[in-house]
């Protein structure tokens, strides 16, 4: 019996997953298992969370909490969400768990020992103040292609473009805020160069026409600028230490390790049963085909540098298959955790609760197979509408109801046999072989369309024969309209199965149908006469504009705040040295009194309690605090300023305004009251 092994990519716990996730990877790489399965084949479904590298480290200092918090925070989300989303993973491990640390440890010894890497010393950035090497993404500054102030050293997030930290203007660490320097670092690298000549060329050409056309596409083009060698191994000190006593404070790659993972995941999958090596035969038997379900943006890894470690290690097999998705964006636009522009699946199960199915179906049907697509809730409406409810729903609640109406739910039995009547049992044999087909070909929209097809006969059939018309003069033609409609209704609940397993499930209990192994009924009759259903209920219902309308609400909102953020910041100005910050002398003041000053608009004569003394300062506030609203108000002055005359007017200080986008100005002031005089350092 064929035996596969279906990975979906690990997605990183550094943020919750959106429908990007869902149909980029894990909805088609669930239905192909589910379909296996259905198959009687022997499969097993990997996944898992990709707990370690720098983004992590950053959203930890971020939000203030340690980097295992912030995996085990989002672990558990995207794990939960997998579930109720009905992905089937056989295992849903993590890589900061032992087995997988041992595992991937175990692996870069292998390689070490049997001297697959090279070794390099090269420059790499360093902060001398918190004495760490630094990762692109900690090295900050000026994107020299739109000025953008908060560019990282890899990449620009305004503009896209992929920088190295030494393009960066102004380059600072994000850790002490000091410009980084370079220093002497050693590393260990995959010789993906001499691979590509010695089998790795030949190995992905000879998937050329097999492999999806995006897929060779980019792997094609790699092997024609020539593989670099990469290094495997990271200074930083979060992630699976570096298995060498001269490697202290190193870790590997999280590219390095987080495939491993997959393997780890495997392991862990049998570890407690009575077959602890159970997992081998997954990973190293050349019978076995190992398929890796992912998006583009880790097509190299997949079909590249994992292949490569794979091969070097020596006892595994390779990947048959890597059917990546292009990109899903959302109403026109890239999705975007860090703009918010996303549909949230944790978001999704609140508002639609009960409706996975719904979105399935849709990422399913607009899934960018073959290049980018897009979701918009317009589209996810008129699915759900015209499809959904419209034709499935439509053709499965006519046919139970009028059983029920008819027969009290009995299936009834059928009479001769007409032309569309053949017709209709024919597509049940026609249309689960194209199913199959384009599953097993990764086209599964195709697939999708083709299910919706017999739900589309069934409908017509229905339509055409009008069994609600001739009950009362023909009774035996609606016997054999309704037998013929209960088969194709029974069919559709078992192939429906991979792709909609929550209207399977409730589908078959209304027929009270066990689901089966598709061998087990495919060109056979399904219902005998005399089954009794159960009571029916509506499959799907109708999604109203006012429940669109607040999705595409929120979507503004966040286009609003990210046009506000984008206008805001100002360029940071050069650095300051310490000694010139501390000439400013800063203090608690109060205003005791203000007055408007005459003939113009902004400004305010303003007299401040300063602790040292009383003085008058001239301040271009008007436009946001009226004089008689802000006595007694606690500001910072600055009391060392030079005087200079305002509107003839002797301004002694200066008093410091916090500014918005807008314009708006706010008083800069002490939280909780302070004594005038009081020192700001
Ligand atoms: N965490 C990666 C991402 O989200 C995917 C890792 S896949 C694995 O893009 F193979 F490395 F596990
Ligand atoms: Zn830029």
């Amino acid at each position: 019996m064929p035996r596969t092994l279906v990975t979906a990519a690990l997605p990183y716990a550094n943020g919750p997953v959106h429908i990007g996730h869902l149909a980029g990877a894990y909805i088609p790489s669930d239905i192909y298992v589910r379909f296996l399965r259905a198959n009687g084949e022997d499969v097993k479904f990997i996944c898992g969370s990709d707990e370690h590298g720098v983004p992590i480290t950053l959203r930890a200092r971020k939000e203030g909490i340690t980097p295992q918090e912030v995996v085990d925070k989002y672990h558990t989300i995207i794990k939960e969400s997998f579930a109720a989303f009905g992905i089937s993973f056989d295992i849903y491990h993590r890589t900061s768990e032992k087995i997988h640390h041992e595992t991937a440890a175990a692996f870069f010894s292998t390689l070490y020992d049997k001297k697959i890497f090279t070794e390099e010393e090269s420059e790499q950035y360093y902060d001398e103040e918190a004495k760490m090497f630094l990762a692109d993404r900690y090295i900050v500054g000026t994107c020299p292609n739109c000025g953008n102030t908060n560019a990282y050293g890899d990449q620009c997030e305004k503009c896209g473009k992929s920088l190295s930290p030494s393009e960066l203007i102004n380059p600072h660490s994000q850790l002490s805020g000091k410009p980084p320097v370079l220093k002497k670092t050693k590393h260990w690298y995959l010789p993906l160069d001499t691979m590509q000549k010695d089998w790795l060329d030949t190995w992905i050409r000879s998937h050329e026409g097999d492999w999806k056309n995006n897929v060779f596409g980019q792997c094609k083009s790699w092997l024609d600028q020539g593989l670099q060698p990469r290094a495997v191994t990271r200074d930083l000190d979060w992630g699976v230490p570096v298995p060498l006593a001269e490697a202290t404070g190193k870790v590997l790659y999280v590219w390095f390790d987080a495939p491993i993972g997959y393997i780890s995941a495997t392991k862990a999958l049998f570890a407690n049963t009575n077959d602890p090596k159970g997992w081998e035969k997954y990973w190293k038997d050349k019978d076995t085909r190992l398929l890796h379900f992912i998006g583009k943006d880790n097509i190299v890894f997949h079909c590249i540098i994992f292949p490569a470690m794979l091969k070097a290690h020596g006892e595994f097999i390779l990947p048959e298959n890597v059917p990546a998705n292009e990109f899903l964006n959302l109403e026109g636009d890239k999705i975007s955790t860090s703009r918010n522009w996303a549909v949230w699946l944790h978001e999704y199960l609140e508002e639609f609760p009960g409706k996975q199915d719904v979105l399935r179906y849709t990422l399913t049907a607009t899934a960018p197979e073959t290049k980018d697509n897009d979701f918009t809730w317009k589209d996810f409406q008129a699915r759900n509408n015209s499809e959904l409810v419209a034709i499935l729903g439509n053709f499965v609640n006519r046919t139970l109801v009028l059983t029920q109406k008819y027969y009290g739910g009995k299936v009834p039995a059928h009479h001769d046999l007409q032309d569309d009547d053949k017709a209709c049992i024919q597509a049940m044999k026609s249309i689960p072989e194209k199913i199959s087909e384009n599953i097993l070909n990764f086209r599964f929209r195709d697939a999708l369309f083709e299910l919706m097809n017999l739900a589309r006969i069934g409908n017509k059939y229905l339509a055409e024969n009008e069994p609600w018309k001739i009950q009362a003069t023909n009774p035996e033609r609606v016997e054999t309209v309704l037998y013929i409609s209960l088969e194709i209704t029974a069919y559709l609940a078992q192939l429906m199965e991979p792709f909609l397993p929550f209207t399977s499930a409730t589908l078959l209990k209304m027929l009270d149908l066990e689901p089966k192994k598709w061998k087990d009924f495919l060109g056979k009759q399904i219902l005998r006469p005399g089954h009794q259903l159960r009571e029916p209920s509506l499959l799907f219902e109708k999604i109203e504009d006012a429940v669109i309308d607040v999705q595409l609400q929120k979507l503004e909102t966040s286009k609003a705040m990210n046009q506000l953020s984008n206008a805001t910041v100002t360029p940071s100005k050069p650095s300051t040295s310490f000694d010139d910050f501390q000439k400013m002398d800063l203090r608690v003041g109060t205003i005791v009194s203000a007055e408007r000053v005459p003939k113009t608009d902004k400004l305010l004569k303003l007299t401040i309690d300063t602790g040292i003394d009383t003085r008058t300062v001239v301040s271009g506030i008007a436009a946001d605090y009226s004089p008689e609203n802000i006595i007694g108000q606690q500001v910072t002055i600055l009391v060392n300023l030079e005087p200079r005359k305002i509107k003839g007017i002797e301004s002694q200080g200066m008093i410091l305004m916090a500014e918005n986008a807008a314009g708006e100005l706010a008083f800069v002031a002490p939280v909780k009251n302070m004594d005038n005089g009081g020192t700001i350092r």
